[in-house]
């Protein structure tokens, strides 16, 4: 695992977890790109997904919407982080992760030593579902080919998973997420981890400890790092 800087701790500290014993390992660098296509093809790329998502009305989450959450952060980013779906905040404000599950994801990457800006972020759904409910199957099948599409853009070099929904609806599986944590998975030949939501970790603050665990298995598969 990472040796861990003051500002580090500082994080796990406002995630609230306490690290008594710290091993040499992992930074958390962010860059490991491949070239390819070109970066005026790319910009357009991204352009034409965000105005395609802006005004999509693929499924009934359209006419409830406030904004489209479409992701945000740095689109060379080494590290995806996704979630499931915006929530209300989220919906107001076009932006993933903003209300009090985001402060504490802000927290668990600055664990990790990235800032939110470094990293991207984005949803299985770029609309919220209704009360918060659970995404649809017809929702995330309408949706998903807009993720598929910011992955092949982005092309991160390792996946970070928040929850069941988002895991189970990326990796096409039904494994518990108690089975799914603590072991590397693979998206498209991206390695993917997979950790609790942030939201369930505010609700059950004792896992946290797990949480930092997967983050720092991250952190060791992180290509480039030991
Ligand atoms: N929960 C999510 O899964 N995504 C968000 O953007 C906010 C909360």
């Amino acid at each position: 695992m990472a040796n861990l800087s003051p500002l580090q701790r500082q994080y796990l500290d406002r995630m609230g977890v306490t690290v008594w014993v710290s091993r040499a390992g992992a930074g958390a660098g962010s860059e490991t790109k491949s070239g390819g296509v070109e970066p005026e093809a790319e910009n357009e790329q991204w352009l034409t997904l965000g105005e395609e998502v802006a005004s999509c009305t693929r499924c009934e989450l359209h006419r409830g919407r406030t904004n489209t959450v479409f992701g945000v952060g740095n689109q060379k980013a080494g590290w995806l982080v996704i979630g499931e779906a915006p929530g209300a905040e989220e919906d107001r404000r076009g932006e993933p992760f903003v209300g009090r599950a985001g402060q504490l994801l802000n927290a668990m990457l600055g664990a990790m030593g990235l800032a939110r800006e470094e990293v991207y972020i984005a949803n299985i759904l770029k609309c919220r579902p209704p009360n918060n409910r659970d995404p649809s199957a017809p929702e995330v099948a309408a949706c998903e080919g807009y993720l598929k599409r910011q992955i092949d853009l982005i092309r991160p070099a390792l996946i970070l998973v928040l929850g069941r929904i988002a895991a189970h609806n990326l990796l096409k599986v039904e494994t518990p997420l108690g089975r799914m944590r603590g072991k590397p998975w693979e998206w498209n030949g991206i390695p993917v981890v997979v950790t609790y939501h942030p939201a369930y970790l505010l609700r059950s603050p004792a896992e946290k400890r797990k949480a930092w665990q997967d983050l720092q298995l991250a952190l060791s598969l992180y290509p480039g790092k030991s």
